[in-house]
C-alpha cells in the first residue's frame, strides 16, 4: 500500500528523518523558483502562466523542469498503495533509480502525489520509499491480516488528514504444480485467495470506512489478463483474479453514491520478480534472459510490450482528475492480448 499526497500536502521535515537523511534528499514538491514555471516538451522549453493546478518541480538529469500536477490545487491526495514496486533488480545506483521511476509511486509522485509503501517485505519496502525519496514512506502490512489494513489507513488519516487513494496491489501466484484442478491442494487455494482477493476486500473495506465520511477517493485493485481468459495461469491465482472484477462492480454499486470511484486494471505479463518467480517454475531450465523475452513475446501488439510503466500510467489515469467519471471498470492494459483469437479453422476435408 501506498499513501499519496499532492503538492499542496506537505508533511514535516521530521517525519521523512527515518527513511533519508536531510542531506540525500531532492524533494520534487519544493516550489519552483521562476513564477512562470518551465517546462520542457521534447527540446522545446515552454511557459505557463497562471496554472490551474500545482507545478511540481522535477529533476531532468540536472534540469529543474516543472510539470502540472494531476489532481486539482485545493484538494490534497492521499493514496495507499498495497504492496512495495519499486524493486531493485540490479547493483547500478542509475538502473535502480530508473526502475524506481518507472514504478507506481514514481508515477505517481512525479504528476504531484506524496506515496506511502505498504508491504509484508519490510527490507524491500523500506529500499523503495528510500529510492524514491522524500515525498515516499513506508509501513510493514500483511494484507490477510485486516488489522494490519485497518492500522495503515487509520495512521495514514492521522498523519495526512485524509485517505484518496487506496491501490489495493498485492497479490501471488501460488503454486504452479500440480497443475490439474483434480489436484488442487485446498489449503494452497485458500492461501492465495486470502492474499489475492479477501486482501483486496479487506483494503476496499477500510479505505471505504474513510472515504464514504469524506464523500469522496478513488480505490483501484489489480486484476489480470488471467482474470479475463482462462488457461493462462494456475487455477488458483485465475480463479482468484476473476473475482476482481467483480468485488469492483459489488463494490462500486454502493460507492457511487458516496462520490467514491472504484476500479481494477488488468495488466498483460510484465517481468516483475512475481511473473519472472512463475515461469522459472515453468521452465526451470531457462536463462533469466530467456525468460524475460519470453515476457516480451506474449504479446500481440507488434512493436510494443507491455512494461510497469504501461501499468502504472493505467493506474494514474483512473486515480487522478483525469479519471473522474470512470467507475466500476475494469481497464484491461495487454495490447489486445485478450482481446481476439485468430481461428485456426481447421481446412475442410473433401469427403
Ligand atoms: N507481473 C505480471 O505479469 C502481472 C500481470 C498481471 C497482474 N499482475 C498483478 O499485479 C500485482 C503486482 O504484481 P507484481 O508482478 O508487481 O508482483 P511482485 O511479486 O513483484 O510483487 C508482489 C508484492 O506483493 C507483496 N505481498 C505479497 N504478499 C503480501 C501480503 N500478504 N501482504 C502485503 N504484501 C504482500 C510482496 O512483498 C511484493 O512486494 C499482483 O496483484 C499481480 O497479481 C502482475
Amino acid at each position: 500500500m501506498r499513501f499519496v499526497t499532492n503538492v499542496t500536502d506537505l508533511a514535516s521535515e521530521d517525519y521523512y528523518d527515518y527513511i533519508m537523511p536531510a542531506e540525500e534528499r531532492r524533494d520534487v514538491h519544493s516550489p519552483p523558483r521562476s513564477p512562470n514555471p518551465v517546462e520542457f516538451v521534447g527540446d522545446r522549453r515552454v511557459r505557463r502562466r497562471s496554472p490551474s493546478s500545482p507545478e511540481i518541480a522535477e529533476f531532468a538529469g540536472d534540469h529543474r523542469v516543472c510539470r502540472r500536477s494531476r489532481w486539482s490545487s485545493n484538494d490534497p491526495n492521499i493514496c495507499m498503495f498495497m504492496q512495495q514496486e519499486a524493486r531493485r533488480q540490479s547493483s547500478s545506483h542509475n538502473r535502480r533509480c530508473k526502475r524506481a521511476w518507472k514504478s507506481h509511486g514514481g508515477e505517481f509522485i512525479r504528476h504531484g502525489a506524496r506515496v506511502v509503501i505498504v508491504d509484508s517485505d519490510e527490507e524491500g519496502g523500506f529500499k523503495a520509499a528510500k529510492e524514491l525519496g522524500v515525498a515516499a514512506e513506508f509501513m510493514v502490512c500483511d494484507v490477510t491480516v485486516e488489522a494490519d489494513i485497518a492500522r495503515a489507513v487509520e495512521t495514514t488519516v492521522e498523519r495526512h488528514g485524509k485517505l484518496d487513494v487506496m491501490y489495493n496491489n498485492a497479490g501471488i501466484v501460488g503454486p504452479t504444480i500440480p497443475a490439474s484442478i483434480s489436484e488442487l491442494d485446498m489449503k494452497e487455494f485458500e492461501n492465495v485467495m486470502r492474499i489475492n482477493v479477501i486482501g483486496v476486500v479487506s483494503g476496499i473495506k477500510h479505505a471505504a470506512k474513510v472515504m464514504i465520511p469524506a464523500g469522496s477517493g478513488c480505490i483501484l485493485c489489480t486484476s489480470s489478463v488471467a482474470g479475463v481468459i482462462g488457461g493462462l495461469a494456475p487455477h488458483s491465482y485465475t480463479i482468484s483474479k476473476f473475482t476482481i472484477p467483480g468485488i469492483v462492480k459489488s463494490a462500486a454499486s454502493e460507492l457511487c453514491e458516496h462520490g467514491v470511484r472504484i476500479n481494477c486494471i488488468s495488466p498483460g505479463t510484465v517481468a516483475t520478480p512475481l511473473a519472472l518467480r512463475y515461469l522459472r517454475k515453468v521452465f526451470p531450465t531457462a536463462t533469466e534472459e530467456k525468460l524475460r523475452e519470453t515476457v516480451k513475446g506474449m504479446g500481440e501488439l507488434k512493436g510494443a510490450e507491455c512494461e510497469e510503466a504501461d501499468v502504472a500510467k493505467a493506474a494514474l489515469y483512473l486515480a487522478s482528475d483525469d479519471g473522474k467519471y470512470v467507475t466500476g471498470h475494469n481497464l484491461v492494459v495487454d495490447g489486445g492480448m485478450t482481446a481476439f483469437k485468430i481461428a485456426g479453422f481447421p481446412f475442410p476435408s473433401d469427403s
